[in-house]
Formats: C-alpha cells, sequence, structure tokens
C-alpha cells in the first residue's frame, strides 16, 4: 500500500476515501498524528501529515522515526513525502514542481537512526542514491500523463529551521550544489532506507529561497498560502495517476 507524508500545504488528502483512522504507537513515541486509511479511486493509500493535523509540529520536532516505523509497520510498500521547499536553482519559480534525486544534509540533532541504543546492532545502510529511482519514475510518469509539468532531478538540501535561511548560507548551499532547500527531507529519507521502504518525493517550490528572485529583500509570507494550494491541487492528481486512477479523457 502507498502512503503520502503531507506536508506544508497538504495536511489533509481530499481525493482520500477515508474508511478509518488509526493512532499507532510506536517504540519510538507517538507520529505525528492518527494514520488515515483509505482508498483512492479503489486504491488502498494511507496519509499522514507530518506537521500534524493542526500543523503544530516544527520540522525539528517531528518524530520521524515514529511517522516512518508506522507507516512501515501498517504496510506501506512505498513513501512518497510532500514537501514545500525554496528554491535556489535559477529556473525555479514558485509553484513549480520538483522531483529530487539528491539529498545535503545541514540538519542537526535529530535522530536519524534506528540503529542505535542499548543491544541494537549497528548497521550502515548504502544512501549514495538517497531516493528511489522506480517510485520517481512512477510519479514523473504519472504527471507526463496529466500533463503536469514537473522537473526531474534537483539536489534538497535539508536545513534545521524552523527558521528560514539568511541570504549567505543560500549561497553556500548552492555553492555545495543544492538546487532546492526545506526542512523536513531528512532524516525521513534515509530511515525509509533503513526500513528498506522505496521512498520519492515530490517538493513544490514555495518561494524563491532567501537573497534570490522576489525574495531578494526577504520572503513574502502572503504569497506562499497561495501558490501552494495551486500546486498541491496538481500534486493530488499527479497521486491519482500514480496509484493507477483512470485520467479524464486519455484512452
Ligand atoms: N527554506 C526552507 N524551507 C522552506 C522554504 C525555504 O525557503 N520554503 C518552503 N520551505
Amino acid at each position: 500500500m502507498l502512503a503520502i507524508i503531507g506536508g506544508s500545504g497538504l495536511t489533509t488528502l481530499s481525493n482520500l476515501d477515508v474508511s478509518h483512522r488509526e493512532v499507532v504507537r510506536t517504540p519510538y513515541g507517538e507520529p505525528s498524528g492518527a494514520i488515515v486509511f483509505g482508498e483512492i479511486c479503489g486504491h488502498p493509500t494511507m496519509f499522514l501529515p507530518r506537521h500534524g493535523y493542526g500543523h503544530t509540529i516544527a520540522p525539528h520536532m517531528v518524530n520521524y522515526r515514529a511517522n516512518l516505523w508506522a507507516l512501515h509497520h501498517h504496510g506501506a510498500t512505498g513513501v512518497i513525502s510532500v514537501a514545500s521547499v525554496g528554491g535556489i536553482r535559477g529556473d525555479l519559480q514558485p509553484g513549480d514542481i520538483v522531483l529530487p534525486h539528491q539529498i545535503l544534509d545541514y540538519t542537526w540533532g535529530r535522530k536519524s537512526t534506528f540503529f542505535e541504543g542499548p543491544g541494537v546492532p549497528v548497521r550502515h545502510v548504502d544512501f549514495t542514491e538517497p531516493y528511489d529511482a522506480a517510485l520517481r519514475e512512477r510519479i514523473r510518469g504519472a504527471a507526463e500523463a496529466l500533463a503536469v509539468p514537473v522537473k526531474v532531478g534537483a539536489v534538497y538540501a535539508a536545513t534545521q529551521g524552523p527558521r528560514l535561511e539568511t541570504a549567505a548560507e543560500i549561497n553556500r548551499f548552492e555553492r555545495d550544489g543544492a538546487d532546492v532547500v526545506g526542512m523536513t527531507g531528512m532524516p525521513e529519507a534515509v530511515l525509509a532506507r533503513e526500513l528498506d521502504v522505496p521512498y520519492a518525493a515530490i517538493n513544490v517550490i514555495a518561494n524563491h529561497a532567501a537573497g534570490r528572485g522576489d525574495s531578494a529583500q526577504g520572503i513574502h509570507f502572503e504569497s506562499l498560502e497561495v501558490v501552494l494550494q495551486g500546486a498541491m491541487g496538481q500534486v493530488r492528481s499527479i497521486i491519482e495517476g500514480l496509484v493507477g486512477c483512470a485520467i479524464p479523457g486519455a484512452k
């Protein structure tokens, strides 16, 4: 069953025909909220809002281990992370949808492995390719079938938040090779890998990153909401196509 983790702008999945909700207890504490189980056009799907239902959990406070453990425990065969990001690369505009292929991790102090603690053997997972290429390709294919433009391939810089970055930090990330910046991509991706669950991300550019484009003098929070709402509609359609819903007008 496919699992969707929704971020800012996607706290509910309106196309999910909900059957039940379940509060899951995990060895790592509480997930961000109850997992919502249901179907999207007949295809079983589960959903979890990363920041909680009231959007009260800051990026550095999200219990990523509990979230991933709970989804895996309930049979997630793939996890799609939906998250808003700031655009660093010059061609990226607010509203664009990006499928990242690499990660730079600048977060700190987050619980980022299941393989620690008394009696737990250390395991070093391969993370050369942090996202699952086949799942990314399914997302790309669904978007293409719907004629929703997506940009495939971006280096995602994961920052600690909850504050936004300084212009100098964004310049540094760009020198490091980053194309987009967000606060939640890690350790989510590596925890999925530790559980051997294919994981891919759909990033929506909410704004130009600090010091770039119309964020040159500061980030305009007013426009973020509008941008995200428009793009998240497209993300919902991509998810429908991906799980196998018939595409209106397609033969
Ligand atoms: N920086 C970090 N995270 C973000 C941003 C940003 O500019 N926009 C949306 N999430």
